[in-house]
């Protein structure tokens, strides 16, 4: 494998992926991405353009995709509309890029016979009771909540379908929620670290005892590339680092972090259908693939994500602006 096409890549994970691979390995990446209000040049700047290169276009596209998918070795699919508050205020984006644009390059994937790997969410599973003492596998059966996870989980199983009834040499990974740097502020600790930085009170939903899975970016990052190389055809992979906490102890860590109050905070409104907790169970990417965390302290994390956001104002002043705007509409 050498010449890789990235979609999504000038997203979050996306861009984190396509440094990570600059810096680890050898290949040529394609990125093709629509700069959706959440993608953006600035994410891939500095890179070298020997190893990697942007197309503006949609995944929806199908002139596009297979031109582009004829030329790849192996296509990582990350883009997506990837926001369960915007879709719950406008559904039907999501169901374009994230079913239409799923379809699209597994279309072209069987035309090709090129690898595919679909990246995922834990969110296809729904959420557990905080007491629960289990924790997703990937025989836990889909019950996504909101139009965010139930695009995903739709994509999912064309995936699935595709590899069974077409032969497409495919594999899923489904992961817990990311943070890093490149994160647009709309997200929970971007939200709130710029909210910080700007004097502004985080805001948490409900009574933030809402639980997420934390893994730092390069995890994942280190995850899929492990999944791309070694993961058995037709597969679904977990992907977790044994990072759960509360979103209020989240907030008081960043605003400890930040030399704040921990209890400067203010309780808003909650998100319809708010999912209550995910935790995964990665045994199977750690046994089958080898495959270990390199972040085990995410305050440490947390910290020099903090730092990048404090450092790369530019990159999300204008962001931030807009994000502000859309929450003020639902008072969140
Ligand atoms: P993001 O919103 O930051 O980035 C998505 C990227 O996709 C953007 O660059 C955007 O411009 C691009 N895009 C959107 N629609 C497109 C289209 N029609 N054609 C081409 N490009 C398009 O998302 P993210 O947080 O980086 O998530 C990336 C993937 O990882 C998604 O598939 C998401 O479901 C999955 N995921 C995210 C998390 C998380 O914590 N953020 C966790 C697990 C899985
Ligand atoms: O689990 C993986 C998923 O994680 C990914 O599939 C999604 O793409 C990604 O956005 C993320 O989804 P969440 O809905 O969990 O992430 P979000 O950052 O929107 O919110 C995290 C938690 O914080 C959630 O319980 C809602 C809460 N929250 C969020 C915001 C923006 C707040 O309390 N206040 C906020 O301002």
């Amino acid at each position: 494998m050498s010449n890789l096409l990235i979609t999504g890549g000038a997203g979050f994970i996306g861009s984190n992926f396509v440094r990570y691979l600059v810096e680890n390995t050898d290949h040529r990446m394609t990125v093709l991405d629509k700069l959706t209000y959440a993608g953006s040049r600035e994410s891939l700047a500095g890179l070298p353009s020997d190893r990697v290169e942007l197309v503006v276009g949609d995944i929806v596209d199908a002139s596009t995709v297979d031109a582009l998918v004829e030329q790849a070795d192996a296509v990582v699919h990350f883009a997506a509309e990837s926001h369960n508050d915007n879709s719950l205020n406008d559904p039907t984006p999501f169901l374009s890029t994230n079913i239409i644009g799923t379809f699209t390059l597994l279309e072209a994937a069987r035309k090709t016979g090129t690898r595919f790997h679909h990246i995922s969410t834990d969110e296809v599973y729904g959420d557990l009771e905080l007491d629960d003492p289990e924790r997703f596998t990937e025989s836990t059966p889909y019950n996504p909540s909101s139009p965010y996870s139930s695009t995903k989980a739709g994509s999912d199983l064309l995936v699935r379908a595709w590899v069974r009834s077409f032969g497409v040499q495919a594999t899923i990974s489904n992961c817990s929620n990311n943070y890093g740097p490149l994160q647009h502020v709309e997200k929970f600790i971007p939200r709130q670290i710029t909210n910080v930085i700007d004097g502004v009170a985080p805001r948490l939903y409900g009574r933030g005892q809402n639980v997420r899975d934390w893994i730092h970016v390069d995890d994942h990052s280190s995850a899929v590339l492990a999944v791309l190389e070694r993961g058995r055809i037709g597969e679904t992979y977990l992907i977790g680092a044994d990072g759960e906490r509360t979103n209020v102890e989240v907030v008081e860590a960043v605003l400890r972090l930040m030399g704040n109050d921990p209890d400067g905070y203010d309780l808003v409104a909650d998100r319809p259908g708010h999912d209550l907790r995910y935790a995964i169970d990665s045994s199977k990417l750690r046994d089958e693939l080898g495959w270990r965390p390199a972040f085990d302290d995410f305050e440490a994390g947390l910290e020099s994500t903090i730092d990048w956001y404090r450092r790369n104002e530019p990159w999300w002043r204008e962001q931030k602006r807009d994000a502000e705007a859309k929450y003020a509409l639902t008072g969140q």
